[in-house]
């Protein structure tokens, strides 16, 4: 072991948010790669506690970290997580959505991962009601997003393993932005000529995910669509409790899981902390520990289908429980190499 832990700052929230990330830290902790852990309030409780849901204080210590790992915030949702993503300017947002054996699903083969531009398209906010009955919003689409979106697409193809992307948008009726997008991906596509690049309308593009979820790989898309599709393909895996998320930018990391704060089961030590643990396996790739990343990855698919889980996906386990369960099967495979910044590894910022 060599060189400094990383500096990460957590933001358990509300509701199931410090169940979930309370797990996260566990396995993290398993993982063979040296962390600290700094933790700071945000959410609904942190609104009535300080009038602020997104203190400032909490802000500059998302800003300063190596990474942010966030669990969940309640209705104070928008002021949060949507604030962070803007704040540290994350531009990419991964959603991988993988089927475990074990976790009932609609369908087992699904193994895709979306990636959806985080910073424009119709989540702009530009909003305007021009007329009592008659309201506007902007879609916003620049060349410079679009090709930043599509070439984080191709070269994690390229860096995971993957042989096709899909490109997914609606050029027919949406013909100037989605040109502009278009127009963009295939020059990122040109850099890429060892992937197979593929064009989709967003609304064939549903219907396959659900017939034949095996013809997508890495799909790339504008934000809402990629929001609404991702959502899609987590109810082909079995549902929330098993969708990590990434938002990535220049200079900034920030890891979550999909689902909310749950507050009818929160408290109750039920909360499926898969989501969550598949984020510090995000967390750990992202920072150049693949190996380790794949190890808990690999604990994490063997708890599953050994049924050693919570009650949502049939089990009889704890939130905590279940990370133990998924840090002993780390720890029983013996030799993990430790690492840390100055281990070697390639700090690869996205
Ligand atoms: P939700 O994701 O919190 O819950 C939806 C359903 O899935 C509930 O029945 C819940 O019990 C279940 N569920 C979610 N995560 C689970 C897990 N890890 N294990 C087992 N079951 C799980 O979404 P909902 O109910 O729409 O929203 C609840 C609150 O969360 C709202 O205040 C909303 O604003 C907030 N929210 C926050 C998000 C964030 O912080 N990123 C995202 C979505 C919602
Ligand atoms: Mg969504």
């Amino acid at each position: 072991m060599s060189g400094q832990p990383y500096p990460i700052a957590v933001i358990p929230g509300d509701g199931i948010g410090p169940e979930v990330v309370e797990a996260e830290l566990l396995v993290l902790a398993a993982s063979g790669v040296d962390f600290t852990f700094s933790e700071h309030p945000a959410g609904d409780a942190e609104l009535a506690r300080s009038g602020a849901a997104l203190p400032a204080a909490t802000l500059a210590a998302a800003k300063a970290a190596q990474a942010v790992v966030f669990g969940a915030a309640g209705a104070t949702a928008k002021d949060v997580i949507l604030r962070l993503r803007a704040e540290l300017a994350t531009n990419v947002n991964l959603r991988p959505a993988k089927a475990y054996a074990g976790a009932p699903c609609l369908r087992p083969e699904t193994d895709l991962i979306v990636v959806r531009e985080n910073s424009e398209g119709l989540y702009v906010g530009r909003e305007e009601l021009v007329e009592p009955g008659m309201a506007t919003a902007t879609r916003l689409i620049t060349d410079r997003a679009s090709f930043a979106i599509a070439r984080y697409a191709l070269q994690y193809a390229a860096d995971n393993g993957y042989n096709k992307v899909t490109a997914v948008h609606k050029v027919n009726v949406l013909q100037i932005t989605d040109q502009v997008f278009l127009d963009a991906c295939r020059r990122a596509a040109a850099e890429f000529p060892q992937l197979s690049y593929e064009e989709a309308l967003v609304d064939s593009v549903a219907m396959r995910m659900v017939l034949r979820p095996s013809d997508f790989q890495v799909m790339v898309t504008t934000n809402l669509f990629g929001d609404i599709l991702s959502d899609l393909a987590a109810g082909l895996i079995g549902g929330l409790g098993l969708c990590p998320s990434a938002n990535l930018g220049p200079q900034h990391a920030l890891f979550e899981p999909v689902h909310g704060s749950a507050p009818d089961i929160a408290g109750q030590g039920r909360a499926n902390p898969a989501a969550a643990i598949l984020c510090g396996a995000m967390l750990l790739r992202h920072l150049g520990h693949r190996d380790e990343a794949a190890r808990v990855e690999a604990a994490l698919t063997a708890c599953l289908a050994a049924g050693q889980t919570t009650p949502d996906l049939g089990g009889r386990l704890s939130t905590m429980d279940m990370a133990r369960a998924v840090t002993q099967r780390i720890e029983a495979r013996a030799g993990a190499p430790r690492s840390g910044p100055g281990g070697g590894a390639k700090h690869p910022k996205a």
